[in-house]
């Protein structure tokens, strides 16, 4: 199917009648995205309507969100044409191919002071910019874990590109996550949010604090695996269905004893690597100096890039 033909941008423009609408209403299925993805089995029950039914009702749905089979080479004109969100630092944006993909998770992991948070408050600022300067026009979610958020630091890198701070700070819905159920309680009602309020990026930082502290220790690594599992899976249908950038971090600390291999050896690193997306490493380097690194991307170079950190935000180095 190409872009032309996908037209269909609501439940109603199905052509269902309005005693279904109502009862999918009632079961919390608003929105094409939702339908596309229920299972048809609890919907047929539900709404006492023959499974096969049902299943074209699903199936339509998806074909109006892309989500039937393409070609390879649409995959490729859809992917190339992907917006991006600049980081502030050019060196940073080439090593990720452009910038923070849209319909991508964006991975930032790292020792602590390596930079994860700062490029969240970038990034939530960038999203803002028109699309010329490397932005979406749209809003940012920043879902904090961690207590980290600093509205001053937003208003810095906002003066920075030369936006109106308190426009930037109105376009940042923040939310402060208790533990690890309402962090993945807040990921189930951005579905509602996010095309009510054209965002863009959604940021979670850290994606893991409240899953390793609840679940500690080598006894709960399944556990806490499991959860996690579904938290990113989670985060993944908002990228891929709602045509946002998600941009999540996790602390890792940094092991003096190695230097070469793997680096997600490190302590918790293995957690997010199943997830598709890209992983960015974070280094400390001299000053404030960072150094990024792609890890487990085919699709991109092996290299490093170099940006800094400054009042202002996140920049190439002189
Ligand atoms: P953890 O959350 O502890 O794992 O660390 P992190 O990777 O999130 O580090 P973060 O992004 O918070 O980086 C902190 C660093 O950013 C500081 O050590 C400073 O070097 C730099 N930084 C933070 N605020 C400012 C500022 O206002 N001006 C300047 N120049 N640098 C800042
Ligand atoms: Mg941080």
């Amino acid at each position: 199917m190409t872009q032309s033909e996908r037209k269909i941008r609501s439940l109603e423009e199905l052509g269902i009648s309005t005693t279904i609408l109502k009862k999918l209403q009632e079961m919390g299925i608003t929105t094409l995205e939702a339908l596309a993805v229920a299972n048809p089995q609890e919907l047929s029950q539900n709404l006492a309507i023959p499974l096969p039914t049902i299943q074209k009702l699903i199936s339509q749905a998806r074909m109006a969100l892309g989500l039937s089979f393409k070609t390879a080479l649409e995959i490729k004109k859809e992917r190339m044409s992907l917006p991006k969100i600049t980081t502030g630092s050019k060196n940073l944006d080439s090593l990720l191919g452009g910038g923070v993909e849209v319909k991508t998770i964006t991975e930032f992991f790292g020792e602590f002071g390596s930079g994860k948070t700062q490029l969240c408050h970038q990034l939530a600022v960038n999203v803002q910019l028109p699309i010329e300067r490397g932005g979406l026009s749209k809003k940012a979610i920043y879902i904090d874990s961690e207590g980290t958020f600093r509205w001053e630091r937003i208003e810095a890198m906002a003066r920075g590109v030369g936006l109106d701070p308190d426009k930037v700070m109105e376009n940042i819905l923040y939310v402060r996550a208790v533990n690890s159920d309402h962090q993945m309680a807040v990921i189930e009602e951005l579905k509602d949010l996010i095309p009510k309020e054209n965002i863009g990026l959604v940021v979670v930082d850290s994606v893991t604090g409240h899953f390793r502290a609840e679940y500690p220790g080598r006894e709960n690594l399944a556990i806490r695996q499991q959860k996690l599992n579904r938290h990113l899976h989670q985060l993944m249908s908002l990228a891929e269905l709602y045509d946002v950038a998600v941009v999540i971090t996790n602390q890792v600390m940094a092991r003096p004893d190695v230097f070469y291999g793997d680096p997600t050896t490190a302590i918790g690193g293995h957690v997010l690597y199943h997830a598709p997306g890209i992983r960015v490493q974070l280094k400390k380097s001299r000053g404030n100096r960072r150094i990024a690194r792609i890890v487990d991307a085919p699709h991109l170079p092996e290299s490093e890039a170099v940006f800094v950190i400054t009042d202002v935000g996140v920049r190439d180095p002189e």
